[in-house]
């Protein structure tokens, strides 16, 4: 007996072999064309290389020789290079500018590309394919590869918490690996001013620094900042060297650093560091700048006057997400601002800031880029907007000429909890894993071509809040990264998830070989396991009507959502969960006949955090026709709203009763700004 198990454990291994064999070393982003060649090509060594150039052009190599050798690779002898990296004039071959062609021969290696980027991701394929040159071999074939979009970009949110340079600079690094060409930083907001600024000592001699030890205890304490030799002092900002070295580092990498200064919300840290900013002028009230004040403006100006010596990138992001505005409906200088100017609200008033804003950036020859609510009170002419609402922000910026990037944040952001809440650190919440980021398709049926043109890509975005240290964060951040890298760089027709979930692992291990500390794949729970199949019952497709009206933002299907078969997942963003704010909810199901029932239930979601209750009870009621209804059953809650995971809780009737129609009523407990969610009525 013992001889057929050892053999069928060989044969398991041996097949397990074969199948990462076949993996191994495959891409991310997927290269858009593959054409496999004849043999293979033995690797040996040190790679050794050569590097070729039209006249002219010699010294654009001289920095990716620099980093091949960053990478141990060695210039080779005349003639005896194994890669041999070209640079090509011919604009014909290569449209995109990083389009690049990658043909691996039996005895040597070339890449070709018209610019020194493209050569540079030409490596970086190679690097993956052969794990880093260490493969003893790789199958012969030829790539041709072009982005899909030219904007393919990460967030870092260093206010929330600080990050090193250091961590900064690793995060490029791999960014790189992963054809990652945009890192957004966002630097300044109200948990700290990140960036110095010589007009302006006070935001990094101040502002930069809280006396708590994370944002948490700090956001629930007294919201202040310290003095920088405060023995209690956390936080920290980059000098202006270090910015310097950040956007060199970045750009032999062939990544653009943008910086974003936020205006006019988001601004506590500023009005705490100089008072007479904000609408009050006095420090730990505003949370706006007030741009009554035309110190405001010189203020703002200063800044970016050093923000553009520092940073050469084309756009300055400048915020304007999230503004309260409503200091400003009774500031004396606001006021004035909008009559002197002619503005009929708030919005207009913060749309003047940023059409003022962005013709300092234009002289300057720079442009704007902005969150969606730059659109509020008219966008400036020039504008392009990062949309996060969804991408609807976007579409509309997009259909009026302007150019955008999506980052919506049911994809795009990494702060949500990628697995099962219960498996995973404190978050703000949410799911999103690496299949939904995977599955973001940023091309709207019906865009013209240059409507698509206008869209300049995607991006991620890690807000920090609940993330205090370095190794949360890139537990954050990877593998759900390498989905946004390959939505961004790689044609639909050659995305496959199950593809790619095998590739991420695999890049997975490479980033944990490389010390960084990706989540887990191979520990993946997955979603909420009600929601991976339809229900069937009695109850389905029955229309459902409302005494009680679902909240816009929730609609889930509408009408259809309770008796659709479908359960929810782990958030009630997923349009499967359907919202009332600040109500009871009463709806009735109407079984088209009388019918015998054993069991009513309907499941409710709490979430602490964004104030999502499970009802104090559900009332189940049975009628004959629609008008005289009797009561089956209440079932009160039990669950104390302290409770701090997110839970669901079915409330049932099981017994036995005829009717046609069913009332489910669900008590809300009454707490100010409550939410209830449910997903189903089931009726068996
Ligand atoms: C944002 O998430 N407030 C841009
Ligand atoms: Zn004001």
């Amino acid at each position: 007996m013992k001889r057929p198990i050892l053999f069928a454990t060989m044969l398991a291994a041996a097949a397990l072999l074969t199948l990462s064999a076949a993996r191994a070393g495959e891409a991310i982003p997927v290269p858009a064309a593959e054409t496999p060649g004849q043999g293979v090509c033995r690797l040996d060594g040190p790679i050794t290389y050569t590097l070729r150039a039209p006249r002219g052009a010699e010294g654009a190599m001289s920095e990716l020789g620099a980093w091949l050798e960053t990478q141990g690779w060695r210039p080779a002898a005349k003639g005896h290079a194994l890669f041999e990296a070209r640079l090509v004039d011919d604009a014909r071959r290569f449209p995109a500018e990083e389009a690049y062609r990658l043909t691996i021969a039996p005895k040597r290696i070339t890449a070709e590309a018209r610019t020194t980027a493209g050569l540079f991701y030409a490596v970086q394929t190679f690097l993956q394919l052969s794990d880093d040159g260490t493969a003893p071999q790789i199958a012969c074939r030829t790539i041709d590869d072009a982005p899909r979009f030219p904007y393919r970009g990460f967030m870092i949110d260093v206010s929330r918490h600080f990050r090193s340079v250091e961590f900064v600079k690793r995060q490029i690094d791999a960014m790189a690996r992963f054809k990652l060409n945009r890192l957004h930083m966002h630097l300044t907001d109200g948990a700290g001013w990140r960036i110095e600024i010589l007009r302006y000592p006070r935001l990094t001699e101040f502002a930069a620094w809280r006396p708590y030890e994370d944002w948490e205890s700090w956001w629930k304490a007294d919201r202040r900042y310290c003095e920088a030799d405060d023995p209690e002092a956390r936080g920290g900002f980059y000098t202006q060297q270090e910015i310097r070295e950040i956007v060199e580092y970045a750009r032999q990498r062939h990544i653009v650093v943008i910086p974003e200064i936020e205006m006019p919300g988001h601004s506590d840290e500023v009005t705490a560091a100089y008072p007479e900013l904000g609408c009050s002028g006095e420090a730990y009230k505003d949370y706006d700048l007030c741009p009554g004040n035309e110190q405001t403006f010189e203020f703002l100006e200063g800044v970016l006057t050093e923000v553009m010596e520092l940073f050469p990138s084309e756009y300055i992001h400048v915020g304007g997400d999230e503004a309260g505005k409503s200091a400003w409906k009774s500031c004396p200088k606001c006021r004035a601002r909008m009559q002197a100017e002619g503005l009929r609200d708030v919005d207009e008033l913060q749309s003047y800031l940023i059409h003022r804003i962005e013709r300092f950036l234009n002289a300057h020859g720079r442009r704007l880029l902005g969150w969606d609510e730059i659109l509020d009170g008219g966008l400036a002419p020039d504008a392009t907007v990062m949309s996060w609402h969804g991408t609807e922000g976007g579409m509309k910026a997009i259909r009026a000429g302007h150019q955008a990037i999506f980052t919506p944040g049911e994809f795009c952001y990494l702060d949500y909890t990628q697995d099962a809440p219960f498996t995973q650190p404190a978050s703000i919440g949410g799911y999103t894993p690496l299949k939904k980021v995977y599955s973001f398709e940023p091309l709207a049926p019906g865009m013209s071509p240059e409507e698509q043109q206008r869209l300049l890509g995607v991006q991620a975005n890690l807000w920090a809040e609940w993330i205090p240290t370095d190794d949360h964060y890139e537990y954050m951040m990877w593998p759900r990264l390498l989905a946004l890298a390959e939505v961004a760089w790689s044609q639909p027709a050659r995305k496959d998830y199950d593809d790619f979930r095998e590739r991420a692992l695999e890049a997975s291990e490479w980033l944990r070989d490389k010390g960084y500390h990706p989540f887990d794949l191979r520990t993946e729970y997955g979603d909420r396991p009600e929601s991976l199949t339809p229900v069937h019952h009695l109850a389905e497709g029955c229309p459902v009507s409302y005494a009680t009206p679902w909240h816009s933002s929730y609609p889930a299907a509408g009408a259809t959502t309770l008796t659709d078969g479908l359960l929810g997942s782990w958030t009630y963003a997923d349009r499967r969960w359907q919202g009332f704010l600040n109500s009871d909810m009463e709806v009735t199901v109407d079984l088209g006949q009388k019918t015998e029932i054993h069991y009513v239930g309907t499941t409710f979601m709490q979430s602490r955090g964004p104030y999502v209750w499970v009802p104090e009870r559900v009332e189940f009621y049975v009628s004959d026709d629609g008008e005289h209804f009797t009561p089956l059953t209440t079932v009160h809650n039990d669950i104390p709203t302290e409770c701090p995971d997110l839970l669901f809780k079915t409330y049932a009737f099981a017994g036995k009763a005829s009717a046609r129609y069913i009332r489910c009523v669900a008590r809300s407990n009454g707490i100010e700004g409550g939410w209830l969610f449910l997903d189903e009525i089931v009726v068996h």
